[in-house]
């Protein structure tokens, strides 16, 4: 049997975990609004020195308004991290805060760094996808061009169709146990054991998740994996091993459970699945909960995270998250990352349609830890075609996500699912700690930090 965990995010928007980059306290100091708020200049951050008030006498009307084509951009695409509260640094949820980070919003929507999206967008087209059209991108550049003006408030342009409607029905919620208080700085891995409610005495199906941070400012990530009747004594094992509240867990959950339920990130406002598919639990089955804590840029502090589910008793089909590596890497030591080199290349393919028939696939991930530099998901038709999932360049081990498919796409008998990862083990990408960069090692497949993955995971159900 293949035994691996399933770290990672899969629903069908994005989802997104992120680390805070740097100190915030600057940005949260620009952010403060000037009395004259409506006057504030959109070069504030681009190295600009005016401070001229926009012309709103001027005999040119202006052509881009805030509230007539801006503020839907902005709301769709940076309001649900920038926001009082959230992950961003600062608010973008009005026309004084939006003017003011315009300058710097352009430096970075034009850099591609925001809206933060790691797939490349020639490989696919996905549910929820935050990246700006160039059309959009000419209106930001036209809109500070004209110097922000503000437009009239009852003229504010529609919410952009394509908006992520997020988790649409909450059936059941449940609470990590008790408060935990990161112990591991500036990383704590933590997985938390929770019982589905023994009033489900039926089998019940996932159709949609989030998780709510207890503590938004230190929560990362969220994996909620599914812990079948079979596997419960294996966590308890695991639970009453560690002392406190969970247990500390890094690449997976540490135990038997190959099953998510559902992940969340910063930014996410959860999603349902695609319509008629579920994930299967079982009656007495419990709940692991795996949260990435970051302590980079606020203190520890106590956190009691929830999850909720959208349920129903019913689907038109059963969906599962299949993690897709080569069983050879996660025996022995088949999956080398050799000390000192640069670029290791691991691939694998292989046609699932013997063992499952043919399946739609509905979304792609992938999971590599700290050592990764790229990934690509691929369908190898049998015609010879190859057609790309999920391809992500620049990997970042704070920013794995799963992405939902705009269209499923099919793979029947013949097709290969391929997945290839790249890994950077030189001297120049190894931990320091104490100020001192680490020896490169030999590195293998495993679920620790020092460990390394790689994943491709689907959410398939049959076509
Ligand atoms: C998924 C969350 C998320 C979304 C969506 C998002 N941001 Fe950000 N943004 C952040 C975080 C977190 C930072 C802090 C720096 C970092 O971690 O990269 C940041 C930083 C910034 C900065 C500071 C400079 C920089 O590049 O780091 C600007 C400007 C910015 N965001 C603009 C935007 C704009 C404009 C949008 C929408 C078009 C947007 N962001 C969407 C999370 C987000």
């Amino acid at each position: 049997m293949i035994r691996v965990d399933i770290p990672n995010l899969l629903t069908r928007s994005t989802l997104l975990a992120l680390t805070a980059c740097g100190s915030t306290a600057g940005a949260s100091e620009a952010a403060t609004p000037e009395s004259s708020g409506l006057d504030a200049s959109a070069d504030l951050d681009g190295g600009g020195s005016s401070t001229e008030p926009a012309d709103t006498t001027g005999a040119v009307p202006a052509t881009v308004t805030y509230y007539e084509q801006l503020k839907p951009i902005f709301d769709a695409r940076c309001v649900a991290c920038h926001q009082e509260g959230g992950i961003g640094p600062f608010s973008l949820t009005n026309y004084e805060d939006a003017a003011i980070w315009a300058g710097a919003a352009a430096a970075a929507v034009h850099g591609g760094t925001m809206p933060p999206w790691p797939p490349e967008a020639a490989c696919n087209d996905y549910v929820g996808e935050r990246d700006l059209s160039e059309d959009q991108i000419a209106l930001l550049d036209t809109w500070i061009a004209e110097q922000t003006p503000m437009g009239d408030p009852a003229l504010e342009g529609a919410p952009l169709q394509d908006a992520d409607p997020g988790l649409t029905r909450v059936d059941l919620a449940i609470d990590m146990p008790e408060a935990y208080t990161p112990v591991n700085a500036p990383d704590d891995y933590r997985c938390f054991v929770m019982d589905w409610p023994a009033e489900y005495t039926t089998t019940q199906y996932v159709t949609g998740f989030r998780a709510v941070p207890g503590n938004d400012a230190i929560v990362h990530h969220v994996i909620a994996y599914l812990v079948t009747p079979d596997q419960v004594d294996a966590y308890a094992d695991l639970d009453a091993a560690d002392p406190g509240v969970g247990y500390t867990c890094f690449g997976g959950t540490g135990g038997p459970s190959r099953s998510w339920l559902g992940g969340w990130a910063p930014g996410g406002a959860g999603s349902d699945l695609p319509p008629g598919l579920g994930l299967e639990v079982p009656a007495g089955s419990q709940v692991v909960l795996q949260v990435h804590y970051n302590t980079t840029s606020s203190d520890p502090a106590p956190d009691v995270t929830g999850v909720e589910f959208k349920l129903e008793d019913q689907v038109d089909k059963i969906a599962r998250v299949l993690p897709f590596a080569n069983p050879q890497w996660i025996t022995g030591n088949g999956m080398l990352i050799e000390a000192g080199d640069d670029d290791v290349m691991h691939e694998f393919q292989r046609d699932l349609s013997m063992l499952l028939g043919p399946q739609q696939v509905w979304a792609g991930g992938l999971h590599m830890h700290t050592k990764g530099t790229s990934a690509k998901l691929s369908i190898e038709r049998a015609s010879g075609d190859s057609e790309c999932v999920l391809q992500i360049d620049a990997w970042d081990f704070h920013w794995q996500g799963s992405y939902g498919l705009l269209d499923p796409m099919l793979l029947s008998t013949g097709d290969e699912l391929r997945l290839e990862c790249h890994f950077d083990n030189s001297a120049a990408k190894q931990p320091v700690v104490d100020g001192v960069p680490a020896e490169p090692k030999d590195v293998y497949w495993g679920e620790g930090t020092d460990d390394e993955m790689c994943l491709g995971i689907v959410l398939i159900a049959p076509a």
